[in-house]
């Protein structure tokens, strides 16, 4: 095992992903180390929620070349649950809703054994969750009232990487200081013997950048991270010159 490999929390190497017929990820790298926020931009049908989901292991995304390895572990031949057992967690983007599950319960499970009444208490205050949390989780709730119960699961899960696809679409103004403060707390919390945990944002604005600490961001651009830099720097620059102009720009360290 290369020393790389073992200090990286997350480590992709030359992955290429087909979905359908089609291939959307053309050998991507990147290490995420504990305690690292990274930032992930391109734009629309880019790969951005490929790379997500191919990472947390949904169907449908069929790695053909290259690794994920999480926590020195190849993730290949690993369910979807083992994923999230192992440390992962993903808000999605557009989150599914279930029938005949309350929130309510799914926070319970996500949070594993025994009793829960004190965090319920603390996530239906702070995620002003009391209207959703006794219906089937997502049935229609409002864009902004799923991103708050995608927040609620995730810190009842406890991950250490969590991955964050575009978390304030959809969330209006008062509430993007909600999703960011839940945000901070599943990034920031320390665990007994181990450092701060990790995460990956997807973002087209940056809007959530204003509460939440990023220490690089990546530019996902015909199938590969074309760029990388400070975060709030890529996104100035992709406003002013687009993301054709972005993988030639002077910011861009690689
Ligand atoms: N099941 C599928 N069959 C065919 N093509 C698919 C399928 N799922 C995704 N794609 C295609 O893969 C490409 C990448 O989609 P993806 O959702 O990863 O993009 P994205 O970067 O997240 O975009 P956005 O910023 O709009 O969310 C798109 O062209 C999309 O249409
Ligand atoms: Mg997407």
């Amino acid at each position: 095992m290369s020393s790389e490999r073992s200090t990286a929390l997350l480590a992709v190497e030359d992955l290429h992903v087909t979905v359908g017929d089609n291939e959307i990820l053309r050998g991507i790298n990147l290490t995420i180390n504990e305690g690292e926020t990274h930032v992930l931009l391109g734009p629309n049908g880019g790969g951005k929620t490929t790379l997500l989901n191919t990472i947390v292991g949904l169907p449908g995304y069929r790695i053909t070349q290259g690794s994920i390895t999480f926590k020195g572990t190849d993730l290949a031949d690993l369910e979807i649950d083992a994923r999230a057992r192992l440390g992962i967690g993903v808000a999605f983007q557009r989150p599914p809703a279930v029938r005949g599950i309350k929130l309510r319960q799914l926070i319970e499970v996500a949070a594993g054994e025994g009793e829960h009444e004190e965090l319920l208490a603390d996530l239906i205050g702070d995620l002003t969750l009391s209207k959703m949390i006794d219906r089937d989780v997502n049935m229609g709730f409002s864009g902004g009232e799923m991103k708050r119960s995608e927040m609620a699961q995730l810190i009842a899960q406890a991950p250490e990487l969590t991955l964050f696809d575009e978390p304030e679409s959809g969330v209006d103004l008062d509430n993007i200081a909600v999703v960011g403060k839940a945000m901070n707390r599943l990034l920031k919390a320390e665990r007994v013997g181990k450092g701060t945990r990790s995460g990956l944002i997807v973002t087209h604005t940056g809007h959530i950048l204003e509460y939440v600490n990023a220490d690089i961001g990546h530019v996902l651009y015909n199938g590969k991270l074309a760029c990388r830099g400070n975060p709030l720097d890529l996104i100035g620059e992709i406003g002013k010159h687009g993301y054709d102009k972005c993988v030639e720009c002077a910011i861009c360290q690689m």
